[in-house]
């Protein structure tokens, strides 16, 4: 846990980020300040800072990516760690090797940080207990992915400020959304209203029991929303056939220009990537004026920075004290 100071001030001792929901209001304004004095090294000639100078970062994904996987990298690269790429094909993963026995053989050359991307929920903290390196995670199943939703909230707060009072719709295929999960959090701890946007077979178990409105049809919302966040429907985790078809699934929930029309002139358009053009969103909404699509990319990277860089200082300080 982090602890505030006798100033008021957080005084951060995580050495991991495993989820939003372990987090308070106060840690994610936090990470969020931080992250605001990293974003400005993207506009300078230079752009390398030395806090994890002789550190080892070690970016583990286990599931494509390439945003995430991308910038996390740069991240490191910019706060000068040395950066190892591990991917599941090209490794002792494909012999048989499991998960703890490649982390641990990993952090025998000394890593310092893992950075964990895996489709079973829970693996990222499941390495907490068998490693001593930070873990910072990625996206793990359908339960969190901490850094897309603290750069979703850095970008609104970018450009909107606060998010107190705001409406935020989240889009599509929340089921199966680690993205949504973490979404909901974020923006709920930040005092925003978030409403669900899908087919009830999109929905995910227990919604009820989340901080969170609920709608079926977006045209009943959309008038409302200062924020919308589209997701992608996660045809590769889909069983069966969640909805009659791709094309009535557009005409019910698609972010398109016509809908654009009946929205609040401000509202910010929002995806965390990939997006599948013609099916959530339409082109001219996903390059359109209210959207801030690549500014959460952008913003991606200063979040990333932040994040670990603070686990860093937190496993600095905890070897310092023993
Ligand atoms: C998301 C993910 O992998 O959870 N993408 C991302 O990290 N930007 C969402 C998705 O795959 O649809």
């Amino acid at each position: 846990m982090s602890t505030h100071s006798r100033t008021g001030k957080i005084q951060w001792t995580r050495k991991h980020l495993i989820g939003i929901n372990d987090l308070s209001r106060e840690e994610i304004e936090f990470i969020l300040d931080t992250a605001q004095g990293f974003e400005e090294f993207s506009t300078r000639s230079i752009k390398k800072a030395p806090p994890l100078r002789g550190k080892v970062v070690v970016n583990m994904f286990f599931e494509d990516s390439t945003r995430t996987r991308n910038s996390f990298t740069l991240a490191a690269s910019r706060l000068s760690a040395d950066v190892i790429e591990f991917t599941e094909k090209s490794s002792s993963v494909s012999k048989g090797e499991t998960l703890i026995d490649t982390a641990r053989n990993l952090e025998a050359m000394g890593v310092d940080i893992v950075v964990i991307r895996h489709s079973a929920g829970g693996a990222p903290k499941l390495l907490t207990r068998c490693i001593h390196a930070c873990v910072v995670n990625a996206g793990d199943g359908y339960h969190e992915h901490p850094t897309q939703a603290l750069l979703d909230v850095y970008t609104i707060r970018q450009v909107r400020g606060p998010l107190d009072g705001l409406r935020i719709g989240i889009v599509g295929d929340i089921a199966h959304s680690r993205v949504a999960r973490s979404d909901i959090y974020a923006m709920t701890k930040l005092g925003a209203e978030v409403t669900l946007v899908g087919p009830p077979t999109l929905m995910p178990a227990r919604v009820q029991e989340l901080p969170v409105k609920v709608s079926h049809r977006l045209d009943d919302v959309i008038e409302k929303l200062d924020v919308i966040n589209m997701l992608r429907i996660q045809f590769e985790r889909l069983g069966g056939n969640p909805f009659p078809s791709v094309r009535e699934y557009s005409r019910f929930f698609g972010l398109t220009v016509d809908r654009m029309k009946r929205a609040k002139p401000n509202m910010l358009v929002m995806h965390p990537g990939p997006m599948n053009r013609g099916v959530e969103i339409e082109s001219e909404v996903a390059d359109g004026p209210n959207s801030v699509i690549l500014r959460q990319v952008s913003n991606g990277l200063a979040v990333r920075m932040a994040v670990l860089f603070l686990v860093n200082q937190a496993a600095t300080q905890e070897t310092k004290e023993k």
